[in-house]
């Protein structure tokens, strides 16, 4: 969570910086700040939040609560002297330490006024460190963490009386958590320095300029030369040179990728929403997943990222997958799948959880962890432990070069681009497809699907994006639903096996965007509880397609409307049984129902999407919430 960029270069600063906050939002948008290193000042000196002593550079900071937006109508009623800022950082916060106010917003300054900082992370151990510095004279203006640390900084430079960067360097070696930072000296008007553990950082090189950034979304339009800073490094950039070294001392060699990204990815393209823009996309982005990796005509499946050590993956006794939110949803809807089609025990763990107590996990179990952003805490922290056990993890990430995939042993990216709104949809589908192709691989090796079978399994999973398409044509017969429920204050989501963890999707889309309370709930269990809540007051959402459990889901459906509570269902198509029960239908087409959630959950993205928009919420940033959650 949170957003950092940083410039050096000979362009402008301040516009870079803005335009890489803007791309940088979704991470956080409780508040947003900016640092402008002033070389040499004008006379007479113009008004500033940061002091400095007369003469030399200073630090110009501005900062504010609230969203970018806010902090550009701050700085247009500046008037800044154009041209006059090339070097610089910024920052759009969501808030831990602290509310979200003026004071807390980043960057922050030392107490001296001549060192700035942003952070994303986490400083842990900030309290006994503020003691220490508040015995030693330090006054904090703010509630934060990172003016802990901007201080420490500070204290380090002053006794040691060394340059900017071995003072970032050893004070870090203080500090316990997790962090991202960028850090400016007004005695070092040519320097800038980057830290990171835990939380990305990407550094974008270009001729004579570089660019820091939470990932690479800012970098796009100026270079596509890219190198991610691991853990314990740092970077220090001076004199148009890039110095990487670890925390430790030890120069290292940065290792420099091309990077993958169009700007159109990264734009509305027309859409009022991101979110709208990404469910539209899946018919695209699944097919970019499958691309080059099955073919339905030979029965190949091909996942070249865990190609050399997919034998851990035909000999696991066991599947254990770790994931959150969303991602959690697809593990869960794969462990149906595993252990169908390739009859592998499959355990769904909320990495989350999996961390804090003492789970079992043997040698020989495959650990699958599934993050869209690459870059949650706790994913990381459950994949670090499951290592730790000496047991081989497989990623499947979408965000390419992020923490995750460069922690385990082998992964397969999704390749569904980049997903801006904070719900997410197409890396959903696009994690389901993947985790399909591997599931594939493995009933294939392990002889528990016959090659035929498999071939038309794999034809239908080519067909799904024409499925997917169809469906988005739907699209105002969904919204002509939600109107009719945008008012409602509970939803109940409801499905049966394959179907279960579509409904938990389906709720947390409603949850997260439409700020409506939903709860999912297997259909079978509806009557050891959830049943109580049914009026007519009450929308019942329910994934009823055929498949194995279809007759039991119209059992359920009955007594649901039994208690005259509002039945919305995604059913199969020309299902007329179902349709005399439900009130509205959504049909969906015939598909294999290990395959059914890609066409399924589209139109419960959408009924989100719609209840949503109608009620006027916030659809690409709802509140309180980030798109990756880089904190436990
Ligand atoms: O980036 P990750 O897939 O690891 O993120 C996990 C969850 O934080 C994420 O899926 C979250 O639940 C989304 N907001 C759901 O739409």
């Amino acid at each position: 969570m949170c957003g950092i960029v940083g410039y050096i270069g000979k362009r402008e600063a301040e516009p870079i910086l803005l335009k890489g906050l803007e791309r940088l939002e979704y991470r956080g948008y409780d508040s947003a700040g900016i640092a402008l290193m002033q070389a040499t000042p004008p006379s007479p000196r113009p008004e500033v939040t940061g002091r400095g002593k007369q003469g030399g550079a200073r630090i110009l900071v501005y900062k504010k609560k609230g969203r970018v937006a806010d902090l550009e109508k701050l700085l247009k009623a500046k008037k800044l002297t154009a041209n006059s800022f090339h070097l610089g950082m910024a920052h759009t916060r969501w808030a831990t330490h602290g509310e979200p106010t003026d004071a807390n917003a980043h960057p922050h300054l030392s107490n001296s006024g001549d060192i700035a900082i942003i952070h994303n992370g986490i400083i842990e151990n900030y309290l006994s460190l503020k003691k220490i510095l508040t015995e030693k004279g330090y006054k904090f203006k703010s509630a934060t963490d990172t003016e802990v640390l901007v201080n420490l900084i500070e204290d380090v430079k002053k006794n040691a009386k060394v340059a900017i960067n071995e003072a970032v360097r050893l004070a870090l070696r203080e500090v316990v958590g997790a962090y991202a930072i960028v850090v400016l000296s007004k005695d070092e008007p040519d320097t800038l320095v980057v830290a990171k553990k835990g939380s990305p950082v990407v550094i974008g090189i270009g001729k004579d300029e570089f660019f820091i950034a939470s990932d690479a979304t800012p970098l796009v339009e100026y270079t596509n030369k890219v190198t991610y800073l691991g853990d314990d490094e740092m970077a220090v950039i001076k004199n148009n040179k890039l110095t990487v070294k670890t925390i430790k001392n030890k120069i290292i060699n940065p290792y420099i990728q091309k990077l993958e990204m169009k700007i159109e990815e990264l734009e509305k393209g027309g859409f009022p929403h991101f979110m709208l823009k990404e469910i539209f996309e899946q018919p695209r982005s699944i097919k970019d997943s499958m691309r080059g990796r099955i073919n339905g005509k030979t029965g190949m499946v091909k996942l070249g990222g865990i190609e050399k050590l997919q034998d851990k993956l035909f000999n696991a006794k066991r599947i254990l997958i770790l994931a959150c939110g969303t991602s959690w949803h697809a593990g869960l809807e794969a462990k149906y799948f595993f252990e169908e089609l390739a009859r592998v025990p499959t355990v769904v763990e909320y990495a989350s959880e999996f961390k804090y107590r003492n789970p079992v996990i043997y040698k020989d179990d495959l650990v699958i962890v599934i993050s869209q952003s690459g870059e949650t805490a706790d994913t990381l922290n459950a994949l670090h432990l499951a290592k730790e056990h000496g047991t081989t993890v497989f990623g499947i990430c979408n965000v390419v070069g992020s923490s995750i995939p460069r922690a385990t042993d082998a992964g397969v990216y999704t390749h569904a681009g980049p997903e801006i709104g904070v719900a997410s949809t197409k890396a959903f589908t696009a994690q389901i497809t993947v985790l399909l192709m591997m599931c594939f691989l493995l009933a294939l090796k392990k002889k528990t699907m016959r090659k035929t079978e498999a071939q038309k399994i794999i034809a239908e999973l080519e067909n799904i994006p024409g499925k997917v398409e169809k469906m988005l044509l739907k699209n105002e017969a969904i919204r002509n639903i939600a109107k009719k429920f945008k008012n409602a204050k509970n939803f109940i989501y409801l499905g049966r096996g394959y179907g279960f963890p579509i409904a938990l999707e389906g709720a947390l889309k409603l949850k997260e965007i439409a700020y409506i309370h939903a709860d999912g709930y297997p259909a079978s269990e509806m009557k050891h509880g959830p049943i109580a809540l049914v009026d007519e007051n009450m929308p019942v959402v329910f994934i009823a397609n055929k498949g194995a459990s279809y007759e039991k889901v119209i059992n359920n459906m009955m007594e649901v409307k039994a208690r005259k509570g509002k039945i919305i269902a995604i059913i199969t198509k020309g299902d007329a049984k179902a349709k005399k029960i439900a009130d509205h239908v959504i049909e969906i087409p015939e598909t294999p129902e290990p395959l059914m959630s890609l066409v399924a959950s589209i139109p419960l993205q959408l009924l989100a999407y719609h209840i949503a928009e109608l009620n006027g919420r916030d659809v690409d940033k709802p509140r309180n919430l980030a798109k990756s959650v880089t904190v436990e």
